[in-house]
């Protein structure tokens, strides 16, 4: 290739103590977690152009397929690690209100199921989503997602699912899409018609409006890449699980089913049944259930905080997925409910000391195994030709972040090849001096 015909550089994250590259997408085992060290990564535009051990030498030489212009940048990664930008692949992430009071009598011992009862729960988030005007929720869901972009995380699925009318469904699902263009970080749509059984209308009626008015719309409008049903006992059975999502498939979605949280109801199989892209939750999954999964290719979504928060021991079976063949990813189940939180690295840690993942099948179940639950093909892992979704983190480890939970380590985050967030610089102590006061 003649140095013509290589790729400018825009940018070159040098040096790097370590890159965790990860695997091609689509395989999850934690063999596949492939560290670079000391390790070098090159952006051209949108694109990872090149990743390896090479020095800075050896690309001013033209030793490299790719060519230092003018304009090329450079971070000083000395010390760092990067991974690919984390990608939360089941959240709940707009919505209105704040259900503090649910929490104070989870604190009292009160069940998830009795609180939903006695007025809280997902309808209390309804009334308070549906009277929320948009810029509110807008403002608030972007202050979440910046915090979300803080932790590393560049892309992120969200659910509708607090409007239970048709109108307020769809009203959901445009303001996520209006989210997705006013900040960096990527929003995968998911409409979750069927989340909880409206209290202003009956269930056969809802029903019927989401799969004559609803999906029809969401489908014509692509308002959604998947459709999402929570199939749980006094929620939605099986049977209406299966009518909505056959309904979703054949106009064109993709899907993936709440499944198997506090009881065993089924809905793992009608996920495999019905060739679901992935099915979450799964804390109540049989031996059997896992099985359909892994001769279906379904990917278990694990949501560790979930039970944390609801607290509940009763965690997903990790291992016995893997075991398996599962796929397995990692998401927080962000909402105002059942997982107050978007911190998914802390979500990782959960899953490695409560459900026995090793730090490497949990960082590979946050980047590649979320990015094929989400069927992106174009992220999840660091490879020349991937959309550049970066992390530099302040540490040489990449196993820090989960080994010191609740902390964040995050110093640079590139979206789409751009440096999109940066933390200010850390106060550094010289030696024999007093750090001054700020
Ligand atoms: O995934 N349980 C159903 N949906 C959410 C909870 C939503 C809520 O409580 O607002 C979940 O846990
Ligand atoms: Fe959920």
């Amino acid at each position: 290739m003649s140095a013509e015909d290589r790729p400018a550089a825009t940018w070159i994250i040098e040096s790097a103590a370590e890159v965790a590259t990860l695997s091609p997408a689509g395989a999850t085992d934690a063999g596949s977690l492939s560290v670079v060290s000391p390790g070098t990564v090159v952006l051209a535009g949108d694109r990872i152009a090149w990743v390896g051990a090479a020095t800075v030498a050896q690309a001013a030489a033209g030793e490299l397929p790719y060519r230092l212009t003018p304009a090329t940048r450079r971070l000083d990664a000395r010390g760092c690690t990067v991974i690919p930008g984390l990608i939360d692949c089941h959240t709940h992430l707009l919505f209105g209100g704040a259900r503090h009071g649910d929490f104070e009598s989870r604190c009292a011992g009160k069940s998830y199921e009795q609180i939903a009862r006695e007025g809280g729960g997902i309808r209390h988030t309804v009334a308070h989503t549906r009277a929320a005007p948009d810029e509110e929720l807008l403002a608030t869901a972007t202050r979440h997602l910046a915090g979300m972009l803080a932790l590393g995380i560049t892309t992120v699925e969200a659910k509708s699912g607090y409007g239970l009318a048709h109108e307020h469904e769809i009203r959901m699902l445009r303001l996520l899409r209006e989210l997705d263009r006013r900040q960096p970080v990527d929003i995968v749509r998911t409409y979750l018609g069927a989340h909880e059984v409206p209290l202003d209308q009956p269930k056969e009626s809802y029903l019927r409006e989401m799969l004559e008015r609803t999906l029809p719309l969401v489908a014509a409008e692509g308002l959604a890449s998947f459709a999402d049903v929570y199939c749980e006992r006094g929620v939605y059975s099986v049977a209406e699980a299966s009518t909505v999502l056959r309904k979703a498939k054949a106009l064109g979605l993709q899907l993936t089913v709440h499944a198997e949280q506090l009881y065993r109801t089924g809905g793992a199989r009608v996920a495999a049944e019905l060739g679901a892209r992935s099915a979450s939750h799964l804390e109540q999954a049989t031996a059997a259930d896992l099985e359909a999964l892994a001769e279906a290719g379904t990917i278990a979504v694990l949501l560790p905080a979930c039970p944390l928060y609801l607290g509940d021991n009763r965690y997903p079976p990790a291992r016995e997925a893997l075991s398996r063949g599962v796929p397995v990813a990692i998401a927080t189940d962000f909402n105002p409910g059942s997982a107050m939180t978007y911190n998914l690295p802390l979500c990782l840690t959960i899953a490695c000391v409560q459900m026995r993942m090793t730090p490497a099948e949990a960082l590979l179940a946050a980047t590649a195994g979320a990015a094929r639950a989400l069927a992106l093909g174009d992220r999840g892992a660091i490879r020349p030709g991937l959309i550049a979704d970066l992390v530099v983190l302040d540490t040489p480890h990449w196993q820090q972040p989960l080994y010191h939970f609740g902390a964040s380590y995050t110093r640079q985050v590139f979206k789409n090849g751009e440096l999109v967030w940066s933390v200010s610089p850390r106060p550094r102590a010289i030696p024999g001096e007093l750090p001054s006061s700020p």
